[in-house]
């Protein structure tokens, strides 16, 4: 019964402490469905690649109940290996060997007959357009098409949960889009449910079935990007002026006007959340008028998940599960 669950992984107050003391899991909870892209955002340090590492069995929690493909993490560690894969920062590809060479050599660690594993790599190579780089030494690459390289050597395996710890952290936007594609295309075609982390917003925005923002070894938020918008539910109010020093003054000066966890500085704007759009814009509007705070424009504004997650993550008292 437990195999048929809808989860690909099932975690509950997952709690991690390293041997130097640093606490890097404090009683983190998620879920990922089966055949979704799901990613996980959080500040350096927030613990991504701690339950990366605990996930994929590479590193046990202190404490916490965890259930991958249905599977104990604690009991059937070894079963689990087999059915997952991990692609780490650092690439698994040998240099000295080429490209075919790398793929056939992961089919053997795993087992994989020879004809079957034949066509795999035909069908991967193909899948992630590697043919063009066929003829030249893997050395040669660059580095965004090692990490294509290094995904389609993963897949080697037909893996039922991709783990990717920060994909194209470092890369251009030409080799990040080939990368969204490549991700997708794992989920459309595979049928791989890939859990990755990333530091870019629009990346989990554009790309994630479900996004779960981090903060301090724990979730702070979980849900679709959509369903993130709705939980910060009220508008903004933009104020933008000249220099960010400007908007500092002026937030200074607005202070009594509105409360503390109410306004935030983003560059040369301020932001204002509201739930009574109308009042704080009438207010706000006549304050600056009447005291002759010069302003560039004001206007009401959506929270894009950029916003959500610095809220989220700036304010330690909010909380939420979507
Ligand atoms: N092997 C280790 N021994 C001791 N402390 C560690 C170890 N690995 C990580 N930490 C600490 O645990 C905390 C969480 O680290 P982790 O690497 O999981 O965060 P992260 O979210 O992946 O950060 P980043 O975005 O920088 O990759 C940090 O304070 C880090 O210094
Ligand atoms: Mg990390």
């Amino acid at each position: 019964m437990q195999q048929t669950s809808p989860y690909a992984i099932c975690a509950e107050q997952v709690y991690k402490q390293y041997k130097n003391g640093v606490q890097a899991l404090s009683g983190l909870s998620l879920t990922v469905k089966r055949g979704e892209i799901f990613t996980l955002l959080g500040q350096n340090g927030a613990g991504k690649s701690t339950l990366i590492r605990i996930l994929t069995t590479f590193l046990k929690p202190g404490s916490g109940k965890v259930s991958v493909l249905g599977l104990d993490l604690n009991r059937d560690a070894d079963r689990i290996r087999a059915k997952i894969a991990c692609v780490s920062q650092q690439t698994s590809i040998d240099m000295h060997l080429s490209l075919r060479e790398n793929m056939m050599f992961q089919s053997r660690l795993y087992r994989i007959p020879k004809a079957a594993a034949k066509k795999r790599m035909d069908m991967l190579i193909d899948a992630f357009d590697l043919t063009q780089y066929l003829k030249y030494p893997v050395s040669s690459y660059s580095g965004g098409v090692k990490r294509r390289l290094d995904i389609a050597l993963n897949l080697m395996s037909e893996p039922e949960i991709l783990f990717l710890d920060e994909p194209t952290v470092g890369m251009d936007i030409q080799s990040r889009m080939a990368m969204w594609k490549m991700m997708e295309k794992i989920r459309e075609e595979f049928g791989t449910t890939v859990f990755l982390t990333t530091h870019y917003l629009e990346e989990a925005d554009s790309l994630s079935d479900t996004v779960c923002i981090m903060k301090e070894g724990k979730e702070v938020a979980q849900g679709t990007p959509f369903a993130l918008r709705q939980y910060i539910r009220q508008d903004m109010i933009r104020i933008t002026f000249s220099s960010k020093s400007a908007a500092g003054d002026s937030v200074k000066r607005m202070s009594g006007l509105f409360l503390p966890d109410r306004i935030r500085i983003q560059d040369n704007c301020c932001l204002l959340f509201t739930e009574d759009i109308r009042r704080d814009m009438e207010t706000a509007n006549v304050f600056l008028l009447k005291n002759q705070i010069p302003f560039l424009g004001i206007e009401i504004k959506q929270p894009s998940l950029d916003d959500i997650f610095l809220k989220l993550t700036e304010d330690s008292k909010q909380e939420a599960c979507i």
